[in-house]
């Protein structure tokens, strides 16, 4: 193994030791470590674009931007190959998938042996956070991916300054390897690498902080700093250490006096967080700006206050769907300095996808590389998408123009409320307060949300719950997770401070199927009576289900002709017999977590029953 640089001098003796340790088992060809500098980013695009695995954008059109095309069978995370390998199984709870830990490590080791033969080993000191906030956690993965450390600088802050911050202090060891080995002469050939279905494993060892993942380069599989370390591994660190870690966007809300309030909100993948997080306000006044479209963790001040930092540095936003209507914001982040995975190229050099906004040209290559028509459908009649629908552009949060001035603030912005929402047709209204704490645990642990897309085990169009949108996310046992939850609202009792809890639904149906709500920039007018209710100048009245907003606090300025007064009605009003039917799915989604359900959570489920009559 040649080294391709020096070892930095900041680098701590067990640093050191853990990464010969791994060197040794992957036998790479190369070993180097990463500084996170403009040039070190610069210079591996290029070994990528003459490697045959990216492909330069138009300079003119998509300035400082590449793209790269996954292998089709690696272009997601896998949730049915993410483990949580706690000692005990029960730690893992009933929402995880579970081996035991030296059995996972026996087979991984065997996988690990000799898989890094032709390639190059890239260690990544990485600062989840603003480098030396007390917020933040730091991490170093080795991987044998460019793709991943190009990536990893975007997403996460790398370098030789996370390493002088780091010390001989604790850092969570990541390990990720694509699995495709190399033969002496053989290269990738321009093709993505990565192991076949049965041998990727996406691994968390929450009692040793340990990720180990094989096999897969994409996303969250792959850049162990966002799912893996700052959701399913500091759960485990902020159970412990009495914070939260959460899938939460966070935004900065003004008001027309100047006011600000900060907001976070966890919603399931693809309900439009980024979406909400980068929102133009349709309201007269109001300003958006974006802290975190992902996760938020939050730590309590000294007045009993919850601040969050947004842990990542960048965006992997979902493509399809994106628009210059639908979040113009997200648009403009990746005009320029952007990954972009799996979306359709144009003859010009530029990208296009489904949702886009604009009609496809006559001609594009899709996703797979190959020539694609507008209209073209494949052998059984179907169309054929040009971009994969969970195509990515990682984007720098920098160049976002909604990003709020104090998004990297190392104490974290002061939280004023949470929201929780799903897509849910039916049911839910627009938008309701939780009574108190407790009862906002019980909102959040009974989130679901319509199934959209038949990519997961469920059937489309049926609910699946997703409690505080941490299903894959939550590193134990998810009754646990609420347990921490109603302890964090006993600690944070004391003093007063602790955020408002709202439900919120953007997508409410009618009776022919149609969206009652307009959503998008028009869901500045449910966050302003969020804002109002916090301020304490909205009014609310208390029902069944919680605080629903009288509808004259609902601005409907410059909307009347598309919201009605009797639709507002309905999306303000109680549905009982929905409710019913809402319990019953509740009782059989809390049924899975058995003895390790909170009591106070039964308790709010009696209370629910009995106020619906
Ligand atoms: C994501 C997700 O990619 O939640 O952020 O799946
Ligand atoms: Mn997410």
């Amino acid at each position: 193994m040649i080294q391709l640089n020096e070892t930095p001098k900041a680098a701590s003796a067990k640093l050191v030791a853990w990464v010969k340790e791994w060197a040794a088992i992957c036998e790479p060809d190369a070993l180097y470590w990463c500084d996170g500098s403009r040039a070190e980013y610069d210079r591996l695009c290029e070994e990528q674009i003459k490697s045959g695995l990216a492909i330069r954008l138009n300079p003119k059109k998509r300035p400082n931007s590449l793209l790269f095309r996954s292998d089709p069978s690696d272009v997601a995370r896998v949730e049915k190959r993410t483990f949580i390998a706690s000692e005990k199984q029960e730690d893992a709870g009933p929402t995880n998938n579970w081996i035991a830990p030296a059995e996972l490590k026996k087979t991984m080791l065997g996988l690990y042996k000799g898989c890094m033969h032709g390639r190059t080993l890239y260690v990544i000191p990485f600062s989840m956070g603003p480098v030396g906030s007390k917020i933040a956690k730091i991490g170093v993965e080795l991987t044998d991916s460019a793709y991943v450390v190009i990536n990893m600088i975007v997403m996460t802050r790398v370098g030789t300054k996370v390493l002088e911050t780091l010390g001989n202090g604790e850092f969570v060891p990541c390990v990720h390897s694509v699995g495709k080995p190399l033969a002496k002469g053989e290269s990738d050939n321009g093709k993505w690498p990565c192991a076949p279905m049965e041998q990727k494993y996406i691994a968390h060892f929450p009692e040793t902080r340990e990720i180990w993942s094989y096999g897969s380069g994409y996303g969250g599989n792959a850049l162990l700093g966002k799912k893996c370390l700052a959701l399913r591994i500091a759960t485990v660190q902020a159970r412990d250490e009495g914070w939260l870690a959460e899938h939460m966007l966070i935004l900065k809300l003004t008001n027309p006096k100047g006011e600000v309030k900060y907001v976070t909100g966890a919603f399931p993948s693809a309900c439009g967080k980024t979406n909400l997080a980068m929102l133009i306000p349709t309201l007269k006044g109001w300003k958006v700006e974006t802290v975190g479209d992902d996760i938020s963790w939050m730590k309590f001040d000294e007045e009993g206050r919850l601040r969050a930092i947004n842990p990542e540095a960048g965006f992997f936003g979902v493509a399809p769907g994106t628009s210059m209507k639908s979040n113009p914001n997200a648009m403009l982040s990746c005009s320029k300095d952007t990954i972009f995975t799996n979306v359709a190229l144009t003859d010009d050099g530029d990208v296009w996808w489904e949702g886009i906004g604009v009609d496809a040209p006559a001609h594009l290559i899709d996703w797979k590389g190959n020539d694609w028509k507008p209209g073209q459908v494949d052998a059984d009649g179907n169309p054929v998408k040009a971009a994969h629908p969970n195509a990515r552009f990682t984007a720098r949060a920098c160049n976002c123009p909604a990003i709020a001035p104090e998004w990297e603030d190392p104490n974290g912005v002061p939280i004023s409320a949470f929201l929780f929402g799903g897509r849910r047709p039916s049911t839910l209204p627009l938008i309701y307060q939780a009574r108190d704490w407790e009862h906002g645990v019980f909102i959040g642990s009974t989130v679901g949300s319509e199934v959209t897309a038949a990519t997961l085990d469920v059937k489309v169009g049926t609910v699946r719950r997703d409690p505080f949108a941490m299903l894959p996310f939550c590193g134990y046992h998810m009754g646990d997770y609420f347990a921490h939850w109603l302890k964090i609202g006993e600690k944070g009792a004391a003093k007063g401070n602790l955020p408002k809890i709202f439900c919120v639904n953007w997508f409410r149906k009618n009776a022919e199927g149609k969206f009652m709500w307009p959503g998008f920039g028009d869901n500045s007018r449910p966050l302003a009576w969020v804002f109002g209710r916090c301020a304490g100048t909205a009014d609310g009245v208390d029902t069944a289900i919680g605080v629903l907003p009288t509808p004259e606090s609902i601005d409907l300025t410059g909307i009347e002709d598309q919201v009605s007064k009797e639709d507002l009605a309905k999306l303000l009003s109680v549905d009982v017999e929905g409710w019913k039917k809402e319990l019953a799915m509740i009782k059989e989604h809390y049924a899975k977590f058995g003895s390790k359900l909170p009591k106070a959570l039964v308790k709010q489920l009696e209370t629910l029953e009995a106020r619906l009559g």
